[in-house]
């Protein structure tokens, strides 16, 4: 036997509306439940098993979602907020009624790769830094690069600055484009200390003027999800991060 729970909630988190929504569409008779039209939207049906049919149409039930979200710049990474727009905002109410989470934190003004997970143990396998998941950054900064800071981000940077110090694990520096105005680079790092990419940087003398996440491990970011766009992890994409931090 599956989770048990009211019809109104299942057909919520089958994202069909709000529960409200479900309810008028119960009491108009359009919904079936293992064949036979269902009137009470308190009704408790097991979520796993039951054939639930809105117009014919049967509805399912995932007991767990993943997103990939291709964040914006100028908005939260956060469950909620006060008074900003969160991550959780671009999506449907249905995420957060399913307990999604963003695995792991990009700044207000990073863009790119964000996994929503409702899986709280592989959202954490992915941010913890034992399981060494590499992320890779495109990043602008507004000043040269050189042969030295590939060199020097191989040899793990010693960080010390106004948010404290720590001895940054070693990453994989490539240069994109050089000049002594303005470089692109990508840079793989396993771990996500607090502003981490862009104290690497300053720790070589730049600072990051366009940051962007393209991917977590295997994982990259769709191409075809243009900023602020979003879409669930396909069976296959979730396993390939199940295999990358098991
Ligand atoms: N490193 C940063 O400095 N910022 C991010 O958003 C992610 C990694």
């Amino acid at each position: 036997m599956g989770e048990r729970m009211r019809l109104d909630k299942l057909m919520a988190l089958m994202g069909e509306g709000t529960r409200s929504e479900a309810r008028a569409l119960i009491r108009a008779g359009r919904v079936l439940v293992d064949g036979k039209p269902a009137a009470d939207p308190a009704a408790q049906i097991d979520a796993g098993a039951a054939d639930v049919r809105l117009d014919g149409r049967a509805l399912c039930y995932r007991p767990t979602r993943h997103v990939m979200l291709n964040k914006p710049a100028g908005v939260l990474t956060a469950a909620r907020d006060r008074s900003q727009r969160t991550v959780m905002d671009l999506l449907p109410p249905l995420y957060a009624a399913m307990g999604c989470m963003p695995a792991g934190r990009l700044d207000k003004d990073t863009e790119g790769l964000l996994i929503l997970t409702s899986d709280g143990q592989l959202a954490h396998r992915l941010i913890s830094p034992r399981h060494e998941v590499g992320k890779v950054y495109e990043a602008r900064v507004d000043g040269l690069l050189a042969v030295a800071d590939v060199e020097a981000f191989a040899a793990g940077l010693h960080i010390d600055d106004a948010d404290g110090a720590f001895d940054a694990r070693a990453a994989a520096l490539t240069i994109v484009s050089s000049s002594p105005g303005e470089s692109v680079a990508r840079v793989r790092v396993t771990e996500g200390r607090y502003h981490q990419v862009k104290r690497m940087f300053a720790a070589r003398g730049v600072s990051v003027t366009h940051l962007k996440r393209l991917s977590i491990g295997a994982l990259s970011l769709d191409p075809a999800l243009a900023s602020g766009q979003w879409r669930e992890l396909t069976d296959e994409e979730v396993a390939l991060l199940k295999r990358e931090a098991p």
